[in-house]
C-alpha cells in the first residue's frame, strides 16, 4: 500500500480537526456506574463540552460519583434518565446505564429531541433495537452506538483492505474470541444478572466481534441462524457469584448473511482454551487474518496477516500495525460531540448495529429453541 494513501487516511481522523470550541454542548450522563468515568473523562478533554447532569436510580450515587471524578461544581443532579430529560437541561447524553435499560433512556431522550451516546451493547432483544431504531428514525437528534473499536486503526484498515476488493468474494467467516477466565464483576453483579444484563458473553463482548467483521464487510443482512449458549462457568459453585448468574458466559452462531457469506461466530467469558481461534475473512482472490487477542479488547493480537496466489506462488503479506493518534474511547465521545455539533451523520449509525443485534437475538432464541431460525426485521 502507497504512503500517499495512508497519508490520505490520516487526514480523516476526527482527532485532527478543526472546530468551533465556543459553541458548547450541555451534556448529562445516565447511569454513574463503571463506564461512566471513562466518558467524563473523555468529555472533559472537550474544550466545547459542559458536563451539566447526573442521573442515577440508586440514591445518592451521582452525587458520590460526582465527588470522586471531580465532574463540576454546577451538576444538577437526577433519580433517573426520566427527570434528567425532562429538564431540558441537556443537549445530548450518554447513556451509561445497564443492558437491561439502554431502550427506555434511549427511546425517552430521542423522543424529547436530545442526542444520544449509547454504550453498547445497543440492547438486549430485537424488538429493542428496532423500537430504538424508529426512535432514531423520527427524531431530529444524533444517536451513536459506543463501539469505540470502530476508530482503531488496525480496525480502519481490515475494513479498508475487504472494501478495496482484494479478496474478491467473501464467502466465509470466523470471528470471535473471549477470555480464558474472566466474567465481568467490576463493582457488583449488573453484567451477570438477567434483570440488568439481558445477556451475557453474547451481548458484552460478542457484539464488538461481530461489529468488526460485519462494519467490514459493509454490514449485509442476516438471514438464518443456528445458536448455542451456556452457563457452565458463571453457574458453577466454584463462581463467587454463581447464584446470582442468569446469562450466558460462552455462545456461538453459525449465521447465513445476504450475499451467501457464512458467518461462524464464538465468544466465551470464561473456556478451558487460550482462544477459539483467530478472526478469518476468506474471499475467492484472498483471506484476511485477524490474530486475536487474550481478552477481546477491540483491537488486534498482531498485524492482520493476507493471504493469496501470486503468478501461481502462495504469498502470504503481513500488514504493519498501526498505531492509534489518540485513545479510541476519546475520538468515540469526540466524534458524536462533532455529529450533535454539526448536524451530522451519526458515527456509529443504529440502522448498521440494528443488524448485529438481530444477530445477538437470533442466537440467544435459537439455543433457546433448539434449532435454526429465520432472523425477520421488521420494517423501520
Ligand atoms: N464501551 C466500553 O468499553 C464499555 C465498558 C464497560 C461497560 N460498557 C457498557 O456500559 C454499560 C454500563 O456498564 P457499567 O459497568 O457502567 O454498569 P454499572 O452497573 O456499573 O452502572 C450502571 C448504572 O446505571 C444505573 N441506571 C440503570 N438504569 C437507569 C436509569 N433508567 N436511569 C438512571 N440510572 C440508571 C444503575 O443504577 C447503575 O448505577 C453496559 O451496557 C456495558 O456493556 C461499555
Amino acid at each position: 500500500m502507497s504512503e500517499s494513501i495512508l497519508d490520505a487516511f490520516k487526514k480523516d481522523q476526527t482527532a485532527t480537526k478543526e472546530r468551533d470550541f465556543s459553541k458548547k454542548v450541555k451534556v448529562g450522563i445516565i447511569g454513574t456506574g463503571w463506564i461512566a468515568e471513562a466518558h467524563v473523562k473523555a468529555y472533559q478533554k472537550c474544550p466545547d463540552v459542559e458536563i451539566v447532569a447526573l442521573a442515577d436510580l440508586i440514591p445518592g450515587k451521582a452525587e458520590a460519583f460526582c465527588e470522586r471524578y471531580g465532574v463540576g461544581d454546577n451538576i444538577t443532579f437526577f433519580p433517573s434518565h426520566k427527570e434528567l430529560i425532562d429538564s431540558g437541561m441537556c443537549d445530548a447524553v450518554s447513556v451509561c446505564t445497564y443492558n437491561a435499560t439502554h431502550a427506555e433512556c434511549t427511546i425517552y431522550a430521542l423522543n424529547h429531541g436530545v442526542s444520544v451516546l449509547l454504550e453498547k451493547p445497543m440492547c438486549v432483544t430485537l424488538d429493542e433495537a428496532v423500537e430504538i431504531c424508529r426512535a432514531d428514525k423520527a427524531s431530529d437528534a444524533v444517536l451513536s452506538i459506543g463501539f469505540q473499536p470502530r476508530f482503531d486503526e488496525n480496525m480502519k484498515m481490515l475494513k479498508r483492505i475487504v472494501q478495496s476488493g482484494e479478496l474478491g468474494k467473501i464467502y466465509y467467516i470466523q470471528t470471535g474470541g473471549g477470555r480464558r477466565r474472566g466474567i465481568p464483576t467490576p463493582f457488583g453483579t449488573s453484567f451477570i444478572e438477567k434483570e440488568t444484563a439481558g445477556i451475557g458473553a453474547l451481548g458484552d463482548i460478542g457484539c464488538y466481534s461481530l461489529d468488526m467483521v460485519l462494519n467490514s464487510i459493509g454490514y449485509p443482512k442476516p438471514l438464518t441462524v443456528t445458536g448455542y449458549k451456556s452457563d457452565f462457568f458463571g453457574k458453577s459453585p466454584d463462581f463467587p457469584h454463581h447464584d446470582k448468574f442468569g446469562v450466558d458466559d460462552f455462545a456461538a452462531g453459525f449465521i447465513r448473511l445476504e450475499g451467501d457469506i457464512i458467518l461462524d461466530f464464538r465468544i466465551a467469558w470464561a473456556m478451558n482454551l487460550d482462544t477459539p481461534g483467530d478472526t478469518i475473512i476468506m474471499g475467492t482472490k484472498a483471506s484476511v487474518r485477524v490474530p486475536s487477542t487474550e481478552c477481546w479488547n477491540g483491537s488486534i493480537g498482531g498485524p492482520l496477516v493476507i493471504y493469496k496466489e501470486i503468478a501461481g506462488e502462495q504469498v502470504e503479506t503481513i500488514v504493519p500495525e498501526k498505531e492509534n493518534e489518540a485513545d479510541c474511547f476519546d475520538i468515540k465521545i469526540r466524534s458524536f460531540i462533532d455529529a450533535v455539533k454539526e448536524g451530522g451523520a451519526a458515527p456509529v449509525p443504529s440502522s448498521e448495529i440494528l443488524y448485529n443485534q438481530a444477530i445477538i437475538d437470533g442466537i440467544s432464541r435459537s439455543a433457546e429453541l433448539g434449532r435454526e431460525i429465520e432472523i425477520e426485521i421488521p420494517e423501520i
